[in-house]
């Protein structure tokens, strides 16, 4: 093994990005002994439910710049560095969006598996990082749902399932989830869409949702975007969804949402005209 194999070895083994989790049992994620850098806010761990194995699926239900991808990106750098020769799914809206989000932004997998974008692990055409413990992380479009058949996973990655065009990708992967501990990470801003209420409508235990806004994380984002994302939406159902992290139920250009109609109940309660 030459030198630099070597050196890379050693960067996964102990790269800072395993600074992410700590071990303390509530952190708001401010640096403290040990951990020198901002890393993951309570909100950002792996709840107990899913730890322990009864929840199949974590879903991150929350505003935008919550931290979801960076969430999701470090719980899969997370597991495939700690199982040798297991396969992990990486799925979003697009592959562009798998390799320009999920890969390689700045809350991405290189980034928490501390690798950059010319290193010969990552084969950026086909969307796919091989670890120097044989662990393949691969990332799939959900335009192109017949490539999720196949693949034998031990875990899977759904970024943005909101703007995915449909659920297909998801019905032919989740066949394909059959080794290790066989769990689902969704990290996604709401949206009333299928895929998502199928998810939050689970009451059997097998998912277990965090939530959270925009501005939990606003220390990690640059304050005037924040300040703009405000002034845009706020007072508005974009604010509740968009910054909040609320899945509103209702279609905006609905005649009489649910809240409407059961404020207004009663005996003489005419249909809308
Ligand atoms: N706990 C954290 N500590 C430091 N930086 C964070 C933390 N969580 C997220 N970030 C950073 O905040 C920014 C937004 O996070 P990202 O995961 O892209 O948000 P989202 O996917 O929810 O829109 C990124 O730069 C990310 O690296
Ligand atoms: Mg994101
Ligand atoms: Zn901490």
């Amino acid at each position: 093994m030459g030198d630099s194999r070597v050196a890379a070895l050693i960067r996964e083994t102990i790269a800072p990005s395993s600074k992410w989790y700590c071990d303390r049992p509530s952190c708001d994620g401010r640096p403290h002994p040990g951990w020198p850098h901002n890393h993951a806010r309570v909100a950002q761990r792996p709840p107990a439910q899913f730890l322990d194995g009864l929840a199949r699926v974590w879903l991150m239900m929350a505003g935008r710049g919550f931290g979801k991808t960076r969430a999701g990106a470090e719980w899969v750098a997370h597991e495939a560095r700690s199982t040798p020769n297991s396969e992990w799914a990486v799925v979003a809206p697009t592959f562009d969006d798998v390799r320009g989000t999920c890969f390689e932004k700045e809350s991405g997998l290189l980034k928490a598996l501390d690798m950059d974008r010319s290193d010969d692990r990552y084969n950026k055409s086909s969307g796919l990082i091989r670890l120097n413990n044989g662990a393949v992380i691969v990332g799939y479009s959900a335009e192109a749902p017949r490539k999720g058949r196949g693949p034998n996973l031990f875990g899977m990655w759904l970024d943005e399932i909101t703007q995915w065009p449909s659920s297909e990708m998801y019905d032919n992967l989740f066949p394909a989830l059959r080794k290790g501990r066989a769990q689902t990470v969704v990290t996604t801003t709401p949206a009333p869409v299928p895929l998502l209420t199928q998810f939050t409508s689970r009451d059997d235990g097998s998912v277990v949702t965090t939530s959270g806004s925009t501005f939990d994380n606003a220390e990690n984002l640059t304050p005037t975007a924040v300040d703009d994302l405000e002034k845009r939406w706020g007072g508005t159902r974009k604010e509740k969804q968009e910054l909040y992290g609320l899945l509103l139920e209702d279609v905006p250009s609905a005649l009489w949402s649910a809240a409407k109609i059961e404020s207004t109940r009663g005996p003489s309660l005419t249909p809308p005209g």
